[in-house]
C-alpha cells in the first residue's frame, strides 16, 4: 500500500489566502494508482492563515468559535477540490475529515479506513481543525495523520510532496543548502529552520518522518515534478530524500 501526502505549499499558493493549485493536483493525480492508496492533504493558505489568526493551536476560547467553524469550512472547501480532480481521475477516493472522526489525545480509530480499503477505495483525509482531549481544540496537522496511518497500516512506501526537493541540511533558501539524498533515522538537524507555520514545519517534519521509517520506506519529493513520484513508485532513480 502507498501513503501519499499532498502539502499544502504544493497545493495551494502559501502565502496568498485559499489560492488552490488545480492544475499541479490534476498532474499528481493522473499519475497516483488507483487503488492500495491512502491520500492525505495538508491546508497551506486555506488552513495556516485563519488558524494562525484565531490561535488555534493554543486551546479553547470563546472568541475562537467562528474562526473554527470557518478553517472547517475552507478545509472542506479545498478538500472537495481535490476530490472531485481525484474522481475525473478514476481515483475512487471517499473523503474523511478529522474533525467528525477523531479527538487528539485519544486513539484514532480507523474502521472506517478499513473498510473502505477492504472494498477498494481510496481514502482521503487532511490537516484539519479537531478536538483536543486536553486543550478543547487545536489543529490535527496532516503529518500526524501520516504518522498514525503509517502505524497502523505500515504501507510499503510513504511519500510526501513538498514545494522543495527535498530534505536539505539547512533552510533551502540559504545558500549552499544542500539535499540530504538518504536521512538516517538518528539524523539530528544542525539549525533549527524558522517557519510560521501553526504546525510545526520542517523540524516536526523530519521528526515525523524518522518515526514513520519504522514502520516504512519514507521518501520526500517535491510535487511539482510528477514524474518523480512515478519514478519512486515505480523504483526507479529519483530527485528527493528517502528516509531509513
Ligand atoms: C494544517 O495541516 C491544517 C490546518 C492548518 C487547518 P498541515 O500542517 O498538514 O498542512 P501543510 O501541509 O503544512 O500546509
Amino acid at each position: 500500500m502507498l501513503l501519499v501526502k499532498l502539502g499544502g505549499s504544493v497545493i495551494s499558493n502559501k502565502r496568498r489566502y485559499r489560492r488552490f493549485r488545480a492544475d499541479v493536483v490534476k498532474k499528481i493525480a493522473y499519475v497516483l494508482p488507483k487503488e492500495n492508496l491512502i491520500i492525505i492533504h495538508g491546508g497551506g493558505s486555506f488552513g495556516h492563515i485563519l488558524a494562525h489568526n484565531y490561535k488555534i493551536t493554543e486551546g479553547f476560547e470563546e472568541w475562537k468559535k467562528i474562526g473554527f467553524s470557518k478553517i472547517g469550512l475552507d478545509m472542506m472547501d479545498l478538500n472537495m477540490k481535490i476530490l472531485k480532480i481525484l474522481i475525473k481521475e478514476n481515483i475512487p477516493a471517499v473523503s474523511l475529515s478529522p474533525h467528525s472522526y477523531l479527538v487528539l489525545g485519544k486513539k484514532v480509530n480507523f474502521e472506517i479506513f478499513k473498510n473502505l480499503l477492504d472494498y477498494g477505495f481510496v481514502p482521503l483525509s487532511y490537516g484539519d481543525v479537531a478536538f483536543d482531549k486536553n486543550k478543547g481544540i487545536n489543529i490535527c496537522s496532516g503529518d500526524y495523520l501520516m504518522y498514525e496511518l503509517s502505524r497502523e497500516f505500515k504501507p510499503e512506501k510513504v511519500i510526501f510532496l513538498t514545494d522543495v526537493d527535498g530534505i536539505y541540511d539547512r533552510d533551502p533558501e540559504e545558500e549552499g543548502a544542500k539535499l540530504i539524498k538518504k536521512l538516517s533515522k538518528n539524523y539530528e538537524p544542525k539549525t533549527k529552520i524558522k517557519v510560521k507555520d501553526v504546525t510545526g514545519g520542517m523540524d516536526y517534519k523530519i521528526e515525523i518522518v524518522k518515526k514513520i521509517a519504522k514502520y516504512s520506506k519514507v521518501y520526500i519529493i517535491n510535487g511539482f515534478y510528477p514524474e518523480r513520484l512515478k519514478n519512486v513508485m515505480e523504483e526507479k532513480d529519483f530527485v528527493g530524500t528517502v528516509v531509513g
